[in-house]
């Protein structure tokens, strides 16, 4: 099996033993389908968002989205392509999107990036931090919200 899928299940599989609790998401911030307040005062920063993206060791999100023109060895397709997403979706919607999509979609496979419950796996020096700070998640939407096709 590739490492690219092992970890795949390892998501899926921690998605399956969500808890209700450690809700960094909570429902006063979401407003229909969007979290509109930023999470940080700090703007985010589009080069960090870009790393956050491709790297590994942070969101991966390549392991299953894909990016026109953007250089990483692999990108996936399991979730939707996100060449043209700033074109799509708000800054708000795509705030909602990566911090806590199983408010939109309960059974997604698409990790909670913004939550600290049902992460199971996580090594116990992180236990109970979410997966991308705040200020990470700020810098992911930033890096997307450039991208119009
Ligand atoms: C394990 C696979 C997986 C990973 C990793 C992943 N996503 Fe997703 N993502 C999905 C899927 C699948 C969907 C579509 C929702 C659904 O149907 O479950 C989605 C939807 C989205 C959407 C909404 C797209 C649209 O057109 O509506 C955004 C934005 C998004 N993801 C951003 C990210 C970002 C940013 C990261 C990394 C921090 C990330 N995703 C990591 C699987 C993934």
């Amino acid at each position: 099996m590739k490492p690219g899928w092992l970890m795949l299940a390892g998501l899926a599989l921690a998605g399956a033993c969500r808890e209700a609790s450690g809700r960094l998401v909570t429902d006063a911030m979401v407003t229909g389908d969007a979290i509109t307040a930023p999470l940080t005062q700090t703007p985010g920063d589009p080069v960090r968002g870009k790393a956050v993206f491709t790297s590994r060791e942070a969101g991966h999100c390549v392991l299953c989205h894909r990016v026109e023109g953007l250089e990483a060895p692999f990108q996936g397709n399991v979730g939707p392509d996100l060449s043209a997403v700033g074109a799509r979706l708000s800054p708000g919607q795509m705030r909602l999107r990566i911090a806590d999509p199983t408010r939109l979609w309960p059974d997604t496979v698409m990790p909670a990036y913004y939550r600290t419950n049902g992460l199971h796996q996580v090594a116990a020096g992180h236990k109970g931090e979410p997966v991308l700070s705040a200020q990470e998640v700020e810098d992911v939407i930033a890096y997307l919200s450039q991208l119009e096709g």
